[in-house]
């Protein structure tokens, strides 16, 4: 199914199931503000955490069809969930038949790649949805490139909807902190980094911090999905001259407006003017 997809540069877009991939949005437009994008939260079916392969599959599909229909060519999956269970398939078998020249990049990968400049133990721990930890990407993905990596995994099913319903500062959500961080440290005492594998828990980053013991490095997944970006449109100067240069972004959600404006000033800090998209 070859598509009447549009042709002239567009905006980079970055989809994410609810409203998390603004961080990592907002990171990749401080590192390259020149660019224009545009966001799509899928906030009416958020979270995709805890949801079957097929049907994030499915969604993310959607999304990348509606942000290539919208003009972009190059979609970043700024959603853990949606990387670790839709970007292979969509890379391998849906781009070839929408557009191969179009492209599809995840944020695994980008994150695990400093991992071994940051663990001197080389023991290893990941935090994120229940899909992310069941899918395996995150060990999958470290061990493709440091074999001798030790990867442990712990869910942490109520950080996206804590995030979700303000409940950053809540004193309940300390327990939920709190537990989180012990099980997965009760994994490997040897663990030395712990991944933040969900673009939620930058929100919860005090929190995290305080439960932390001292000494575990925390890896925040937003500069280093920029930097990627920023190192990949260097090598791939045919794809950057398609991003079109005009430092505006666009804000679509699948939820009610209203909504979306309120809870993107948490992540963003700033007034945002959105539509809502049918996907
Ligand atoms: N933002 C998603 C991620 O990075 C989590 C939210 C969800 O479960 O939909 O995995």
């Amino acid at each position: 199914m070859k598509q009447n997809l549009p042709t002239l540069p567009g905006p980079i877009g970055v989809f994410d199931s609810g409203y998390g991939g603004l961080t990592i949005l907002s990171k990749i437009r401080e590192t390259l503000p020149e660019y224009d994008y545009i966001y799509i939260g899928d906030n009416a079916r958020t979270p995709y955490g805890t949801r079957s392969f097929e049907i994030v599959y499915e969604f993310t599909l959607q999304a990348v069809t509606k942000l290539f229909e919208m003009g972009c060519h190059l979609v970043i999956l700024a959603c853990n969930t949606a990387s670790a269970k839709a970007l292979r398939s969509i890379q391998m078998n849906d781009l070839p038949q929408m557009d191969p020249a179009r492209r599809v990049l995840g944020v695994i990968r980008p994150t695990i790649e400093c991992i071994e400049s940051i663990t001197h133990s080389r023991h290893v721990g990941i935090l994120a949805t229940t899909g992310t930890i069941k899918s395996e990407s995150y060990p999958l993905e470290i061990h493709k490139l440091f074999p001798d990596i030790q990867v442990q995994g712990e869910a942490c099913p109520l950080w996206v909807p804590l995030v979700e319903n303000n409940e950053t500062e809540g004193e309940g959500t300390d327990y939920f902190i709190r537990k989180y961080i012990d099980e997965l440290l009760a994994k490997d005492k040897l663990i030395d980094s712990v991944i933040l594998g969900c673009t939620h828990y930058p929100l919860l980053l005090p929190k995290i911090k305080k439960y932390m013991p001292q000494g575990i490095t925390i890896v925040s997944q937003g500069e280093l999905v920029a930097d990627s970006l920023k190192d990949y449109l260097h090598r791939h100067p045919e794809m950057e001259s398609k991003c079109s240069k005009g430092g505006q972004c666009r804000y679509y959600t699948t939820e009610s407006e209203e909504k979306f404006i309120e809870s993107a000033s948490t992540f963003l800090k700033e007034a945002v003017t959105v539509q809502k998209v049918e996907l």
